[in-house]
């Protein structure tokens, strides 16, 4: 059976734990350094599985050893956003807790694949990489699934189709400096270029790079759980269930786009090994200029 060990039982690590306790594929650890917090809420996630029919097993800890010879881990530990932070903001703070977390999990899991969902999550994912050791390709971050969820979201409300319908496509920096494009955004390969005006476009690429801002100003005492969490949830899917799916996640470049030494979202497909393949679209100049300037905005963090 496989093991995913989600490191951080807060709203987003608990949530993950929950979703991927619900696919019945994988047994789960939930870690938190808070004493009881895991265990209680592993315990509660744990009593909910007989009404939903399955055996998952799932323990909460405290414990380090108990996420031995995991074959995914989650890190999501790491201080939130306040109302008026951006994720850059948390720099500082996250690369310690983040630093300690990996190499806890290092001593007890050989080659995991390691989903890092910490905030500023590109630079996180380049810290990660760095301090685990682990080849590039087992190492990435929720950007992408997470921001082109929510301007699909936006799209299919906006002109009333479904979901499933909307294709959109966002590279770069998970933060201000995304790289939204939109004639690769699309309604049944309908790029929304043709489908909606100018305004109404930029309007919807602006909402969906400020979505987690626009919860954290809503909560005032949290940031975004549900979106993140189902984000995270498919990327463990297309790991676990071996599904080849490309998938836009900060990943650590090696030349692709003409760039390296930084963690930026691009499509990658994913499968059982973490990344098998990093996809470079074919992008105009200018939209080339703007990727390697966001890219730029991460490497500074680096
Ligand atoms: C967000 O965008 C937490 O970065 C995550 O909500």
């Amino acid at each position: 059976m496989n093991k995913i060990s989600i490191i951080g039982a807060g709203n987003v690590g608990a949530l993950c734990a929950q979703r991927i306790a619900d696919r019945g594929y994988a047994d789960i650890v939930l870690l938190d350094i808070v004493e009881g917090l895991a265990e209680g809420k592993g315990l509660d996630i744990l009593e909910s599985l007989p009404v939903s029919g399955l055996d998952t097993r799932i323990i909460g800890t405290s414990k380090y050893q108990e996420t031995a010879a995991s074959d995914v881990v989650v890190i999501t530990s790491g201080v939130a956003r306040k109302p008026g932070m951006t994720r850059d903001d948390l720099l500082l703070t996250n690369m310690k807790i983040v630093s300690e977390v990996t190499r806890k999990v290092l001593s007890h899991s050989l080659d995991p694949v390691i989903i890092v969902a910490t905030n500023p999550v590109d630079a996180m994912t380049y810290l990660v990489r760095h301090i685990s050791g682990l080849s590039r390709n087992r190492v990435f971050g929720l950007s992408g699934v997470l921001d082109t969820s929510r301007l699909r979201s936006f799209i299919a409300e906006e002109l009333n189709v479904s979901v499933e319908d909307v294709f959109a496509c966002i590279l770069g920096q998970h933060g201000d400096a995304a790289v939204v494009i939109p004639r690769l955004t699309t309604v049944h390969a309908i790029p929304i270029t043709r489908l909606l005006a100018g305004d109404i476009v930029d309007r919807l690429v602006e909402r969906s790079i400020k979505g987690g801002a626009e919860i954290v100003g809503l909560l005032k005492t949290g940031s975004a759980s549900f979106a993140p969490s189902a984000a995270i949830a498919h990327m463990v899917d297309a790991v676990v269930l071996d599904k080849k799916q490309i998938l836009p996640c900060s990943t650590c470049l090696e030349g692709e786009y003409g760039l390296r030494d930084t963690a930026i979202g691009v499509p990658v497909k994913l499968g059982r090994d973490g990344i098998e393949q990093v996809v470079e679209l074919d992008l105009t100049d200018d939209e080339r200029e703007t990727l390697a300037a966001s890219a730029n905005v991460v490497r500074e963090m680096v």
